[in-house]
């Protein structure tokens, strides 16, 4: 099995399936009540942000409208360049529009700070950024998200959405993937 493939790869978790849905759970009861009136967009980032947002989503007891944007970082490496370039865009106008951004991970955090900038050009009624994990040592603390729930130290690490190549998504936690993985 694949699956089976993958969770050898891991050196050890970092967020159990259990204390992931606490914490969606936290995160969705405070967006429910910040939200309660207010029919927001939620707009996951593609990949990364997927079975988060599903998942966050769920927790929501409001009305909510979901919509998706893949953006891909211009530049060479893995080191992201904060220019973002937009692969799927969205399909639903959000100008007067309240929006929630939901993404994975901050690592350098240029790929939300672009991406906030370049939605609030379109004149939404607000933006917040709400992001699982964040690299906190990695970034300037002025780009930091509006919502966050982990903070987390530099590590490798995959599962629930996040990859390496391509793989380990689908894992239901997220792990720390062994040097041996990647090196
Ligand atoms: C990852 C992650 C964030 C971004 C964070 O996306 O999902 O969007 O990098 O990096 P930054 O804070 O340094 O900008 P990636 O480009 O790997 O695409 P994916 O979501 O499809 O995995």
């Amino acid at each position: 099995m694949h699956i089976t493939n993958a969770q050898n790869d891991i050196e050890s978790i970092l967020f159990s399936e259990t204390q992931l849905r606490s914490r969606v759970a936290e995160l969705g009861a405070q967006l429910t009540a910040e939200y309660a009136d207010k029919h927001p967009i939620v707009v996951c980032i593609l990949k990364g942000a997927s079975f988060f947002y599903a998942d966050l989503c769920r927790m929501m007891q409001c009305h909510i409208s979901m919509d998706f944007i893949a953006v891909s970082s211009y530049g060479a490496g893995s080191q992201s360049s904060g220019v973002v370039r937009i692969l799927k865009d969205l399909d639903t106008s959000i100008t007067g529009r309240h929006v929630i951004i939901v993404e994975d991970i901050i690592d350098s955090g240029l790929t939300l700070k672009h991406l906030r900038e370049l939605l609030s050009a379109r004149k939404p009624a607000s933006i917040k950024t709400v992001c699982l994990l964040d690299k906190h040592e990695r970034h300037d603390p002025h780009i930091a998200a509006d919502l966050c729930g982990f903070r987390i130290p530099d590590a490798f690490v995959v599962g629930y959405g996040l990859d390496y190549a391509g793989y380990y998504r689908n894992l239901p936690y997220i792990g720390v993937l062994k040097r041996a993985a990647y090196a």
